[in-house]
């Protein structure tokens, strides 16, 4: 696509006069945003259509210009999505390409499609319905993703496996349970999606350069042709206002924060030492030089993202932290950061939706380590407490010492003799066997929230309804 070199630059100095002899190539360089915000060209068309049908509607240009403008920016969008539409950097931004190419087009009337309106809450409006529309996308992606989870929720409901702290095993749970805990986390990061959805539902366009505009403009009816609630009510906070693209950006970071956190449980779960689940050679790599090994690529990379996208957010506080209001160029900064993010984590939500799907769970390995590492030691202290009515601490301490009989023994809890266990504390009976294992530990936690599978269930069940 030609870069508008060969356009002579006095015909593309909008703005006249004091750079009459044309910015050099660093101002240009450094000015520009078509590289990156052609990507808004969709939104900035839309927004130009409802402020010339309200310009007209309002009686500020005529039906006829208005009909003319309409046109042209239908024509517009179309060279674009063909890939004919010739950007130029010497023409700066998506909008002066727009109305410099509408100018073309339509001739004088496309100079009135600026009444009333300037870049600055133009670009509000372009990039505030972008980020919406992202938003939107994220919410449905989310939902395939909790939606994988469910499934294997659900498949997953009664396997037993270790529950860890501090990486070291404490007790089993189920890897339903488990699945669960991810549902828990991308449910609240989709709800954090909802809200930041209803929280930048204003229209910004009609705020101007910053302080309004004398033309009677009707702003209810530009926000509600652009799908908006109502339009923003403070003009001077609108120009200055990228709390929606911040807003994105820390919803953005924290889920993939919890992508990360996933991927790494992939990356050791799938290890030959855990060996807890097998990943489908879709998401992974061989090695080209040791035939055996099968890599995680695609989670390394999902919890690699989460770096590029907790420094976009960053970057962008740090550009807006100091600005004075209203509108700084600064805030042209502010794009690429978004768009990087959203196409890093889209791109990680789905590599994690197709992982979640397609890994092989190895439930055999699962229970094995599940009940290694006396896994039961608080079912013996809580069965101390029930059946021998025990304070809690005095039956943490009596389970410390058939936990160091069984190491000594070199064998679990459960393969101690009633003998050994009498011998350390006389109240237990062969009743005690009945807790000792994994499958009875994990269904006698049937505390709302635990890991019971008919507990999980009913966790299930409600996520269902409201997937
Ligand atoms: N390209 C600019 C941006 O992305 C558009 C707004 C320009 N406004 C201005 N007063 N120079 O922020």
């Amino acid at each position: 696509m030609a870069d508008g070199n060969s356009e002579t630059k006095s015909s593309n100095q909008m703005w006249g006069g004091r750079f009459a002899s044309g910015p050099d190539a660093i101002m240009e360089e450094i000015n520009a945003s078509i590289g990156f915000d052609k990507k808004l060209y969709a939104q900035d068309i839309r927004g130009s259509i409802a402020h010339a049908t309200m310009l007209s509607h309002q009686g500020i240009i005529s039906a006829e210009d208005k009909d003319k403008i309409v046109h042209g920016l239908n024509t517009i969008l179309s060279e674009i999505e063909s890939g004919q539409f010739e950007f130029s950097r010497r023409l700066e931004d998506i909008h002066m390409n727009i109305e410099a190419r509408l100018a073309t087009l339509i001739g004088p009337a496309a100079g009135r499609l600026h009444t009333a309106r300037s870049r600055n809450d133009q670009v509000a409006l372009d990039f505030r319905l972008w980020v919406k529309e992202e938003l939107q996308r994220t919410e449905k992606a989310l939902t395939g993703l909790i939606a994988a989870f469910l499934d294997r929720a659900e498949e997953h409901a009664e396997t037993v496996m270790p529950g860890f702290t501090h990486l070291q095993t404490a007790q089993p749970v189920t890897f339903g349970h488990h699945c669960m805990a991810y549902v828990e986390m991308f449910g609240r990061d989709r709800s954090r999606v909802r809200h930041a959805i209803e929280h930048m539902d204003e229209s910004p366009i009609g705020a101007a350069a910053l302080a309004g505009t004398g033309f009677p403009i009707d702003r209810h009816m530009t926000a509600s042709a652009l799908g908006f609630a109502g339009p923003t009510r403070n003009s001077i906070d609108t120009v200055s206002d990228r709390d929606f693209a911040l807003e994105f950006l820390s919803i953005a970071a924290i889920a993939a924060t919890h992508l990360s956190r996933l991927a790494e449980e992939i990356v050791i779960w799938s290890t030959p030492q855990f060996g807890f689940i097998r990943l489908s050679d879709a998401f992974s790599t061989g090695s080209s030089i040791m035939p055996q090994k099968k890599n995680p690529d695609a989670a390394e990379l999902v919890r690699a993202k989460t770096g590029r996208i907790n420094g976009s957010l960053i970057a962008l506080l740090t550009v807006m932290k100091g600005l004075p209001l209203a509108y700084s160029k600064d805030m042209q900064e502010d794009k690429e950061q978004v768009f990087d993010a959203a196409e890093s984590l889209e791109l990680a939500v789905a590599a994690m939706t197709g992982m979640v799907r397609d890994m092989t769970i190895r439930a055999d390995r699962m229970k094995a380590a599940a009940g290694s590492g006396y896994s039961t030691a608080t079912d013996l202290a809580d069965w101390l407490v029930r059946e021998a009515g025990l304070p809690f601490r005095d039956a943490h301490h009596v389970t410390g010492r058939a936990v160091a009989l069984a190491e000594q023994k070199a064998c679990d809890l459960a393969d101690l003799t009633l003998e050994d266990l009498q011998s350390i504390h006389p109240q237990i009976t062969a009743k005690v066997f009945d807790v000792l294992t994994v499958e009875a530990s994990v269904a006698s936690r049937t505390s709302f929230g635990g890991t019971a599978p008919n507990e999980v269930r009913k966790q299930i069940a409600w996520w269902r309804a409201r997937n």
